[in-house]
């Protein structure tokens, strides 16, 4: 069938809203109308040429809210009429990681840059007219209409939150507020720097004060990030990280922040640097933010390291596992304890989405989503 999408062609490049065929779903897929999509920083990734896909054209997008239009054939458990919040990490439900309920480490997640099928990489449900493959980000590629996914990618959701806000739940939220509860392992009254405030900072804010964090430090060049963060629960705010790292000094008779949390929109190996310097002896610095794909090396001594037994923790998707944590998410924000409603500043249309990366470039907004019809 026809659909529509913003797809890339090259790296530098920038999102267009073109004609799509998209192939029927096949065994284990369901093909998914879009109700909303957020845009994260990681598809601008592959636009600025900072990441690179295996595949041109590409169709970006992975933090989606839809309803199942179609269901492969022998596909268990689906209906047509579901709801859906894409997880741009797939979980097998069967690898070591899987059964160990790190479900952000399934051994899928090897192929969310190839484009094709999970199982089956030359196999791809989108086309353009000519027939030519269209890789799908992280098997997903919610920036179109409608889009055919593995069932793998797909979380039930309940019918009556709206999919408008809890797309985010498929990306900024468990990773932001999974970098600090569960990477960092924020605790009760400590003190917490997270750096670089946009749709995943945001929500490290929020998971730290959730944790029971009483000094949240947020750093963004941006005033009006820093006014959000301010608003969502960051005690204290900074434009310069150094700054902010001597606040943290001053909160805790020189030691440093507990954990630092490095959220940047394009990190570097700089900016973890100074999450290294923020945190105190035994504290927990978690890198979430990516940049260059290619980057290596981090400018920390080795010695700090070493004697102050300071601990780099990665993580991806906020060390969660999706099945399990987006509905008690949802739970969350029903409770009123997670809020998403405010972390969305502006919705674009589909052929607005080179207009929203501006905007994101620009610091007008927190997170914006594209509001399907
Ligand atoms: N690890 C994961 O699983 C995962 C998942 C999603 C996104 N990401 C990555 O996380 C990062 C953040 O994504 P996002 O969508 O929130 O991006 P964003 O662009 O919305 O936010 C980034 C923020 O960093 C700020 N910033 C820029 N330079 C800074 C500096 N020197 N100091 C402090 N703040 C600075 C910007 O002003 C902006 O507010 C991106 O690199 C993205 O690719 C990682
Ligand atoms: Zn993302
Ligand atoms: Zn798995």
């Amino acid at each position: 069938m026809k659909t529509r999408g913003a797809i890339i062609r090259k790296a530098p490049g920038t999102y267009e809203t073109v004609d799509l065929e998209l192939d029927a779903p096949r065994q284990g897929e369901i093909r998914v109308r879009m109700v909303a999509t957020g845009m994260c920083h990681s598809d601008d990734h592959f636009a600025t040429g900072d990441m690179v896909p295996a595949v041109y054209p590409w169709l970006g997008g992975h933090e989606g809210g839809g309803v199942v239009e179609a269901v492969g054939p022998h596909t268990p458990g689906w209906e047509v009429g579901d709801h859906i919040v894409t997880s741009f990490l797939p979980s097998c439900g069967q690898c070591r990681w899987c059964a160990a309920g790190m479900q952000n480490l399934c051994d899928l997640g090897a192929t969310l840059l190839m484009g094709g099928r999970f199982d089956d990489l030359g196999s791809y449900r989108v086309h353009l007219d000519d027939g030519s493959p269209v890789g799908q980000m992280c098997g997903l590629g919610t920036f179109a209409e409608r889009t055919v996914i593995s069932t793998q990618s797909a979380v039930k959701v309940p019918k009556d939150v709206p999919l408008e806000k809890i797309c985010l739940l498929g990306c900024a939220v468990g990773t932001g507020w999974g970098s600090s509860v569960n990477a960092g392992q924020v605790a009760a009254g400590d003190v917490v720097m997270v750096m670089g405030v946009g749709g995943v900072g945001i929500n490290a804010v929020q998971g730290a004060r959730h944790a029971g964090a009483d000094h949240v430090i947020a750093v963004d060049p941006v005033e009006f990030k820093r006014e959000k963060a301010l608003e969502l629960g960051a005690t204290r705010a900074f434009a310069d990280v150094d700054e902010a790292i001597e606040y943290g000094r001053s909160l805790t008779d020189g030691q440093g922040c507990d954990v630092a949390v490095v959220t940047v929109g394009r990190t570097t190996g700089e900016h973890i640097g100074r999450g290294f310097a923020a945190i105190r002896k035994a504290g927990t610095l978690v890198c979430t933010g990516i940049g260059d794909m290619t980057e290596v090396g981090i400018p920390a001594p080795i010695t700090e390291l070493v004697t102050y037994q300071k601990r780099i923790q990665g993580t991806h998707f906020g060390s969660c596992s999706p099945m399990g944590d987006i509905p008690r998410q949802i739970q969350m924000y029903r409770d009123g304890r997670l809020k998403l409603d405010e972390l969305i500043t502006k919705e674009y249309s589909l052929d607005q989405v080179a207009s929203a990366y501006e905007d994101m470039h620009n610091g007008t907004i927190i997170r914006g989503v594209v509001r399907f019809d």
